[in-house]
């Protein structure tokens, strides 16, 4: 029940006033004396007379804020101390004023208002901390989920990547060269956050079409006739029609559909022309020229740096976007070797792993 405090220090006006609240079904403390009301607590609403001895209401109200800090105050005042009394009113220490005599009506219904007021202050408030816990829980629910599906996503690539790699072995750390190249690139190109992991996400996926061409295609020792060629050139569509489906790989699948575009429009399988290639393709075209200079192949070694910049720098505004070339420049020779040991340590992991399953399987036979 709510408890009201009711003080004023005429005691038949205190009585009066006792008896109307308690009619209307309130639990009701009442004092003549307001240095002992002002030791009361638990309070919902405080109605207080303004002029006594000793202590003011005004006074009183503030020496009962600490106990009762969301009590919903009242003053009870005759004309003459309405000036002094609005004061409290107007620097909103009280909620409402009321004048003596009273009427029954306004009494009870400003009484029954100042109630329902200290229940809507109550509820707010309480409702104010709900929310903000419910949004700290789905904020961290968030969270949690986002990094699940960077995790699945991760999972999901690296099964495609070996996939891959499975049929067209090194492919698989080529590919995850080019994709750490092609994000330092972008990083160069000014690209930040999010966007740079789709960017090295599309990188890493660039061939994995090549799932979808023929083993006597893609394995072929010779030169490809005209037909095994146009066969081969379908590989960035069918990256593409593959990643497309995955809503949060779509971004990613567009580098991987034009990752074989030129900026000179000389490419495939569009034939687009500068900026109406995305960006993460182009960075991409750059990185994958480096590596193709800079790495080992079966029939050479792999070239300097020197020679991979000569050729980047001469296929500027050609092969490849100006801009991204010139970032290329930019960018220390320290940068690419860290990469590039990046990816050697984790060639090394891998082959030290299968080597153990090997292992394991023969000695189990
Ligand atoms: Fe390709």
């Amino acid at each position: 029940m709510d408890r009201i405090l009711v003080v004023d220090d005429d005691v038949l006006i205190l009585q009066a006033l006792t008896r109307i609240l308690e009619n209307e079904g309130y639990d009701v403390v009442s004092h003549s004396e307001p240095e002992l009301a002002a030791r009361e607590e638990g309070l919902s609403v405080i109605l207080t007379d303004y002029m006594m001895p000793g202590m003011n209401g005004v006074e009183l109200l503030g020496a009962l804020a600490a106990r009762n800090p969301k009590a919903v105050r009242m003053l009870l005042t005759a004309a003459a101390d309405f000036k002094v009394a609005s004061k409290a009113v107007n620097d909103a220490q009280v909620y409402r004023l009321l004048g003596k005599p009273w009427s029954l009506g306004e009494l009870t219904q400003s009484v029954r208002q100042a109630v329902e007021h200290f229940h809507l202050v109550e509820a707010n408030e309480r409702l104010t901390f709900e929310v903000a816990a419910k949004n700290a829980e789905l904020t961290a629910m968030n969270m949690h989920l986002e990094h699940l599906v960077v995790e699945r996503t991760t999972g999901l690539l690296d099964g495609l990547i070996s996939a891959l790699d499975s049929r067209d072995a090194e492919t698989q750390w080529h590919s995850r060269r080019v994709s750490l190249y092609t994000r330092r690139l972008a990083e160069e190109l000014g690209v930040r956050g999010r966007e740079l992991d789709v960017i090295e996400q599309g990188a890493l996926l660039h061939d994995i079409g090549k799932i979808g061409v023929r083993d006597s295609v893609l394995l072929k020792p010779g030169p490809l006739s005209p037909e095994e060629w146009a066969e081969m050139r379908m590989h960035p569509e069918y990256g593409y029609r593959l990643l497309a489906r995955m809503p949060y790989l779509h971004e990613a699948s567009l580098i991987v559909l034009q990752h074989q575009e030129r900026w000179d429009g000389k490419g495939y399988p569009d034939g687009l022309r500068g900026e109406s290639i995305v960006l993460g393709a182009r960075a991409f075209a750059v990185a994958d020229t480096f590596d193709a200079i800079t790495s080992d192949r079966p029939y050479r070694k792999g070239r300097p740096l020197k020679v991979a910049r000569e050729e980047i720098a001469r296929c500027a505004g050609t092969q490849l976007d100006p801009k991204a070339c010139a970032a290329f420049a930019r960018i220390p020779e320290a940068d690419w070797e860290r990469i590039r040991a990046r990816v050697e340590a984790m060639e090394l992991e891998e082959a030290g792993r299968s080597g153990l399953l090997r292992s394991a399987a023969q000695g189990g036979s």
